[in-house]
């Protein structure tokens, strides 16, 4: 048989780390056929690319997986769902299914949650802007209010006098965990004696009854012993508040921050090796309420995790539109997902799997989306070998963060699809068209290039 003529190519010796099982697996060419026994090309010719792909399968055994890390060392434990991870609605009514609450930080998501049918008492409401009209509409549907700042305390007062009754409240604390930078513009700061202060302003208008502390250290937290101090610089809060003024402290939400299997930008180590177990977390968080609660207490523990529990169930399949050289001979290619759909990729160094194997010499490439965009870029450089127009790369993990921050620019989003437990393949997000662009424009008459009614092209 005729064989195809290759380009040859010189590669720049590049030794990797030693290593004595040989070549660095970071180099090894992955390939993915299918997700949960999908083929690819059945999603892709049923779908189209780019075509986001969540496993029902994996987003359930990672909860569950995290539940349990947690369940079985503290005795009241629940998860609240964090939104803003991943507002799809099947995915949320997914996570609570699995019996997660709602935790949401704006109005939209307030309004998503209640939509899909999440009774307020099933909703924690954090984040630094809830307007008067959404506060009364969840302080009267028995939502957990986390107050971010003191001006929050005083439309909470208005709230607990329109009503005629007290109203019980959560207060975020921003703390010094050895996590840094530190993240310390949402709620109060503890070491500071902000946080103190503001339980007095809280408890000397007497309208409102702090029952709950919050606190979320940041995000991608590799370090489980910040949880420790962070559990017991609350517990230790929570003794002194109900001390000096008779607030018992019900419940204590450690926010998330739990990582997902991914390298970021910048980082050395690989994931499997840069990144605790879940069990680690746990066990942290368990011994530092054995060690710092009152024997016999046991406040409810709210775990808000978000990309530690969806990421990994989400790929992102996409195709090759072209393939170019540039000016410095660097290989390129151009797919059709980029940045619009990957906000990701400003921290991660995604896998990037291919849909089949490609003979040929890996060549350190760049990966460029379909935005006319300069920093449209998912891969500034991984081996390849050389791949031509229709040949897939299939992005992971990308559950989190992705299909709340992608961006319609440029492009139309795509669709989204959930394969289920027993291999069906289910629509969750349409894809766009025109008219989801055009729905809420509105077009002054004087500008209007064609005359109502007059078929397209006729307008002058
Ligand atoms: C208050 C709060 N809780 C939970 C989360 C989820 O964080 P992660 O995805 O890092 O677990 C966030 C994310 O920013 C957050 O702001």
């Amino acid at each position: 048989m005729k064989q195809t003529y290759q380009k040859p190519v010189i590669n720049k010796h590049r030794s990797g780390l030693m290593n004595k099982f040989g070549w660095s697996p970071v180099y090894a060419r992955k390939i993915r056929t299918e997700i949960d026994g999908v083929p690819i090309d059945r999603l892709v010719e049923q779908f189209g690319s780019p075509l986001f792909v969540y496993s029902e399968r994996a987003a359930r055994r990672k909860y569950r997986r995290m539940f349990n890390a947690f369940s079985t060392r503290y005795p009241n434990v629940v998860f609240g769902w964090s939104y803003k991870t991943n507002y799809l609605q099947a995915i949320c009514a997914l996570m609570h299914q699995e019996g997660a609450l709602a935790e949401v930080v704006s109005a939209m998501e307030y309004d998503k949650a209640r939509a899909l049918g999440v009774p307020g008492e099933r909703i924690i409401f954090n984040g630094p802007h809830k307007s008067l009209p959404v506060l009364e509409r969840a302080v009267a549907e028995g939502a957990t209010v986390n107050i971010d700042h003191l001006d929050e305390i005083v439309d909470l007062e208005l709230v607990a006098r329109k009503l005629g009754r007290p109203v019980t409240v959560g207060l975020r604390l921003n703390l010094d965990a050895g996590i840094y930078p530190q993240w310390s513009r949402f709620g109060f700061n503890l070491e500071s004696g902000q946080a103190l202060a503001a339980v007095k302003r809280l408890a000397f208008g007497k309208l409102l009854r702090l029952n709950g502390l919050h606190c979320h250290l940041g995000t991608f937290i590799l370090d489980p012993q910040a949880y420790a101090r962070q559990v017991q610089k609350m517990v230790a809060f929570g003794y002194e508040v109900e001390q000096a003024f008779g607030f018992a402290i019900e419940q204590l939400d450690v926010g998330g921050g739990l990582p997902s299997q991914i390298r970021l930008k910048g980082t050395y180590l690989p994931p499997d090796v840069a990144v605790p177990e879940v069990d680690e977390y746990a066990e942290a968080i368990a011994q530092a309420l054995s060690h710092a609660l009152r024997p016999g207490d046991h406040p409810r523990l709210i775990i808000e995790s978000g990309r530690g529990i969806i990421d990994e169930a989400g790929w992102l399949i996409s195709t090759i539109i072209g393939a170019k050289r540039l000016a410095d001979g660097t290989r390129a290619y151009v797919a059709d997902a980029g940045i619009n759909l990957l906000f990701t990729s400003f921290w991660y160094k995604f896998n990037v799997e291919l849909d089949r194997q490609v003979g040929g010499i890996d060549e350190t490439s760049v990966i460029y989306g379909p935005l006319c965009m300069n920093i449209d870029v998912t891969d500034e450089g991984i081996p390849l070998p050389p791949l031509k127009r229709g040949h897939r790369l299939i992005f992971s993990p990308v559950g989190a963060y992705n299909n709340t921050q992608w961006l319609q620019f440029i492009e139309y989003r795509p669709n989204v699809v959930l394969v289920t437990e027993t291999g069906e393949v289910e629509l969750i997000r349409e894809a766009e068209d025109l008219s989801d662009i055009l729905r809420r424009e509105r077009l002054p008459r004087r500008l209007a290039l064609k005359p109502a009614g007059a078929t397209p092209g006729e307008g002058s």
